[in-house]
């Protein structure tokens, strides 16, 4: 069974007529009911990460919530989309990403069921899992032999606020081609639910610092607008080639 994540650009992608209750875990509600859909062929659960208003900050989502949940219905595959700042030149806004790896910066987040659940370390030298990724690249229709946008070090930041120009600086001293705030803790307790999971991340800014402006969030919010069809396109021939 798999499960979608919506990200900011891809929530209005369920009507709001479609959400129900949030659902109450021993970890808490999560951030919107699970919304089971046809819409891409076989039956998929969609979950609105920011909450079906849209008005859940990243740091504020209850991930542990989320993923209980889905692990709860039965879920063994997630997508997960994202939007995301590019910090390697090579990446223009509109593109997506399918990263193959991630620095975590975010602090204070409930980010582990250890503690409630017998305490294991866990092996997380991929954190994505290598056949959705393959699948995600088989679904793309977009500059789909430029290897650029087919790995990717994703830097999770803690946000709300997007980052200084000093501190994109060091993300790509770090390695990191893209940044944004979401994917941590979500793909490390999908690991530790033994659950599959890999991310669409559609680029909608340069990181701060990278081009003489700061950054333009309406422009941002536009071009994640426009990129529904596209995202939804992917995502749905993904879902195909897992069934
Ligand atoms: N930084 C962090 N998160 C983001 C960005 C960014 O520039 N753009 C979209 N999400």
């Amino acid at each position: 069974m798999q499960a979608i994540i919506l990200g900011t650009s891809l929530r209005s992608i369920i009507a709001d007529g479609q959400f129900g209750e949030s659902i109450d875990t021993p970890l808490g509600t999560t951030s919107s009911s699970l919304v089971e859909t046809d819409i891409f062929g076989p039956r998929v659960l969609l979950l609105a990460r920011h909450g079906k208003d849209g008005g859940t900050y990243a740091h504020k989502v209850n991930y542990r919530a989320n993923m209980w949940a889905l692990k709860d219905c039965g879920v063994n595959e997630v997508l997960a989309t994202a939007t995301v700042g590019g910090i390697s030149l090579q990446l223009n806004v509109g593109d997506i990403v399918i990263p193959d790896q991630i620095i975590d910066y975010t602090f204070g987040r409930d980010h582990t069921y250890y503690g409630d659940l017998p305490i294991k370390h866990y092996d997380f030298t991929y954190p994505f899992t290598e056949r959705l990724r393959e699948i995600l690249i088989q679904s793309r229709q977009d500059r789909e032999t430029s290897e650029v946008l087919n790995r990717g070090t994703y830097g999770c930041t803690q946000g709300p606020r997007l980052e200084t120009g000093a501190e994109v600086t060091r993300l790509k001293q770090d390695g990191c081609e893209l940044v944004g705030m979401t994917l941590m803790p979500e793909a490390s307790l999908a690991r530790e639910l033994e659950m599959e999971y890999a991310a669409v991340c559609l680029v909608v800014n340069a990181a701060a610092g990278l081009t003489p402006s700061e950054i333009d969030l309406k422009y941002a919010h536009t071009v994640a607008s426009s990129s529904i069809e596209k995202l939804r396109g992917l995502l749905g021939r993904a879902v195909q080639l897992l069934n």
